[in-house]
Parts: C-alpha cells; sequence; structure tokens
C-alpha cells in the first residue's frame, strides 16, 4: 500500500551552493591567502567555473524540477579593497539573479558564506571590533543594487560553524586552536553584525525577508544523568546561544542540517562519505525545536557527500519524509534546499567530496546528473512524497 505525502502549496524544492565553493578563480579571500601563505588550507581553483558556467546550471535545475535555489554573494568580489565597491561584480549577480528569475526558480540570497575578503582579514576579520560595521556597509551596497530582485535574503551562514573551525579547531582561517572565550566573543560580534545588517537592509523596505541560516544539531541523550546534563548544555550552547541573541532581528531561519548528537548512545550508524552519520531522522527534531521562534524555517541545507551515488536517494527521501513529519506537527516549513547543487569545493577537504546532484569532472567541467536528481526531481514536481505504509524511512 502507498500513501501520498503532500506538501504545502507552494513549497520551495531546490538546492544551494556558496560562491567560493563553485564559482571559482577567487583570490582575494582569507582562504585564498591562507592556502598561498601557511598552506594550511587547500586551494580553491576554477572548481566547478560556476561563474562562467551558472546559466548551465540553472537550467538543468530547472529541468529537475527546482523552483529555488540558494546562492551567497562573495564579499571579496564586491569590495575588493577596503571601502571600495565593484559596480561589475554586482552586474554579475544581477545577470545570475535574473537567470533564476527567468526560469521561474526563486532566488534566496545569503551575504556572507564563510569566507571574507583578504583586506578584512588582515584587519583582524571576525574579531575586530569594526566587523559589524563592515558588514552592515557590505549589506547596504548590495541590497542597493539587489534588493529589487530577490525578496529571501540571508546574512550569515553557520555561525558556530565558521567560529568553531576557526577557534576551536583551528582548521579554518583565522586557524587559531583552543581558543573558546574567543569563539563565544566572535560570536557576539557575529551576532551585531547580523543585527547590523538586519536593520540596514529592513530600512530600505525593499526586501521581505531576512533570515540566519543556523547550523543546528539534533542533540539528545540516554538516562545517564550526566549525559542529560551534557545534552543540556551543548543543546543551549550549540543550538539557541546565537539564535536568543538576534531574535527580534529575523523574519525567518534557515536551517542546515547534517548532524545528530546522542550522548551515550552506542548505536552504529551508516556513514555517508564524509565519515558523518546518516540519520535523517534528525531533521525532524531540528526543525520541531526551532518552533519556539515562532518564525518560519526552511531547510536552507541538509544533503550527503556520496561519490558512488548509492544512500543519496534514500537519503533524500528520508529528509522530505521527515520535513513532511515536522509539518504536520505544526513547524512552519516553507522548503528544502539539497545541499548541493553541484559537486564543490569542500573547505578543508578541498575538491575531494562530492555533494552533488550533478557529478563535475574537475578536468572538463563536464556536468553529468547523478541518478539520485531524479528521486528530489519526482517529489519537487509533484509536490508529493510517495511511500510504502511499511517503508522504513
Ligand atoms: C556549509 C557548506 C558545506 C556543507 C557540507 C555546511 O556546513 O554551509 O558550505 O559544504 O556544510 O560540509
Amino acid at each position: 500500500m502507498k500513501k501520498h505525502l503532500q506538501f504545502p502549496k507552494g513549497f520551495y524544492w531546490g538546492a544551494a551552493s556558496a560562491s567560493y565553493q563553485v564559482e571559482g578563480n577567487i583570490y582575494n579571500t582569507d582562504w585564498a591567502y591562507e592556502a598561498r601563505t601557511s598552506k594550511r588550507v587547500p586551494e580553491a581553483d576554477s572548481g566547478p567555473d560556476h561563474f562562467n558556467r551558472y546559466e548551465e546550471d540553472f537550467t538543468i535545475a530547472k529541468s529537475l524540477g527546482h523552483n529555488a535555489h540558494r546562492i551567497s554573494i562573495e564579499w571579496a568580489r564586491i569590495e575588493p579593497h577596503k571601502g571600495e565597491f565593484n559596480i561589475e561584480a554586482v552586474r554579475h549577480y544581477e545577470r545570475v539573479i535574473k537567470s533564476l528569475h527567468k526560469k521561474n526558480i526563486e532566488p534566496f540570497i545569503t551575504l556572507w558564506h564563510f569566507t571574507l575578503p583578504q583586506w578584512l582579514y588582515e584587519e583582524g576579520g571576525m574579531e575586530s571590533k569594526r566587523f559589524p560595521e563592515y558588514f552592515a556597509r557590505y549589506a547596504s551596497f548590495v541590497a542597493d543594487h539587489l534588493g529589487d530582485s530577490c525578496s529571501h535574503w540571508s546574512t550569515i551562514n553557520e555561525p558556530n560553524v565558521v567560529a568553531s573551525n576557526g577557534f576551536i579547531r583551528g582548521n579554518w582561517p583565522p586557524l587559531k586552536k583552543g581558543r573558546p572565550f574567543l569563539m563565544i566573543k566572535v560570536l557576539n560580534n557575529l551576532a551585531k553584525a547580523h543585527i547590523a545588517a538586519y536593520k540596514v537592509i529592513k530600512k530600505k523596505d525593499l526586501i521581505s525577508e531576512v533570515s540566519i541560516v543556523k547550523d543546528n544539531i539534533y542533540i539528545s541523550s540516554n538516562n545517564n544523568p550526566v549525559n542529560i546534563i551534557s545534552a543540556f548544555f551543548f543543546r543551549y550552547f550549540w543550538n539557541h546561544f546565537f539564535l536568543r541573541k538576534i531574535i527580534n532581528h529575523i523574519d525567518s531561519i534557515g536551517l542546515n542540517y547534517y548532524f545528530h548528537k546522542k550522548f551515550g548512545d552506542t548505536t552504529v550508524y551508516k556513514k555517508s562519505d564524509m565519515g558523518w552519520d546518516m540519520f535523517p531522522e534528525g531533521i525532524y527534531h531540528a526543525l520541531v525545536e526551532l518552533k519556539q521562534y515562532n518564525v518560519p524555517v526552511f531547510v536552507s541545507e541538509a544533503g550527503i557527500a556520496d561519490e558512488l551515488d548509492v544512500y543519496r536517494s534514500d537519503y533524500i527521501r528520508g529528509l522530505v519524509y521527515w520535513i513532511h513529519q515536522a509539518i504536520s506537527d505544526g513547524v512552519d516549513v516553507r522548503g528544502y534546499l539539497y545541499w548541493s547543487l553541484t559537486d564543490n569545493f569542500e573547505w578543508a577537504l578541498g575538491y575531494t567530496k562530492r555533494f552533488g546532484l550533478i557529478e563535475i569532472n574537475y578536468e572538463t567541467k563536464e556536468r553529468t546528473v547523478r541518478d539520485s536528481a531524479y528521486t528530489l526531481k519526482k517529489i519537487a514536481e509533484t509536490n508529493t512524497l510517495e511511500v510504502l505504509t511499511n517503508e522504513a524511512l
């Protein structure tokens, strides 16, 4: 017996990407600087060359039934030198957004997805007292030029991830290890930056929605009291510390879901190519937890690195099933954007991990649609997930 799980009318289906990971040939960022100098992060070269091939990529997205797509703007392209804004770079993004609109694909735009202009990095980057002011000035410039053509804006992608990798794990710029107090200081600075950008954008009255893209984890525990307490503190710090600072300045929340953590759990899960557990059900709990903020939510990223494309289709179905469950339980979820449309630069791991619905041949730049992309296509085109009544997702 089959069940047909229907999604709300107008639900957004699509994929996400980020400028530094897909555009190629960006050399004036903190990442590019460290790749050249300390060599402690990999170099991003022409990569998928999405900068020149966005038309081809969006045509494929359209053919896959997508009606939404998330991109980010590269701050280093827009403001290559302090206070100097590059109008040609803005024109490029104007063309990109136009191309999406022409295909009836709704753009979701993130202003800052991990990479900083090199001049700002040299001035202290996320630690700089002036970071919020610089970010708001950049946001204001972008909103002046692109504000009319997009109604879904996000300020910062994954504040906790960028701060913890930069200041605890120390494997991302600024490559500082084991500095928890600095991480907290940086999170406070990023919250100020978000609020400052939110205010300048809203003041222009052009834009209907400004969100944060948050990296929440489904955190739970077994009955051991130590584990219960650990889960409580970890959940508060990772999922809610940042959100509570900015709650009066968000119109929606983008959820990026990749992880679950159950304290005291010894279950062995199937792993993706990243070595991450496959546990799609976690997205349900992460979504339900966001209900307390009383704003609409969209899944701004959730996906899997799976080079051989053996698990991706089931994983997508699992995620979609659990998103539907969350909607049935009253969470106002507006869309699901798979991470990612194409294979791309996976930060500290370079080009080695393959998240794409579309495979990239990095030599020839040839695009090949993976089979699993058709699973999402069917769901998107029918706005429905078909499941067998006894199917375990
Ligand atoms: C980030 C992406 C990244 C993905 C997979 C998210 O944390 O926003 O840039 O590629 O996870 O690691």
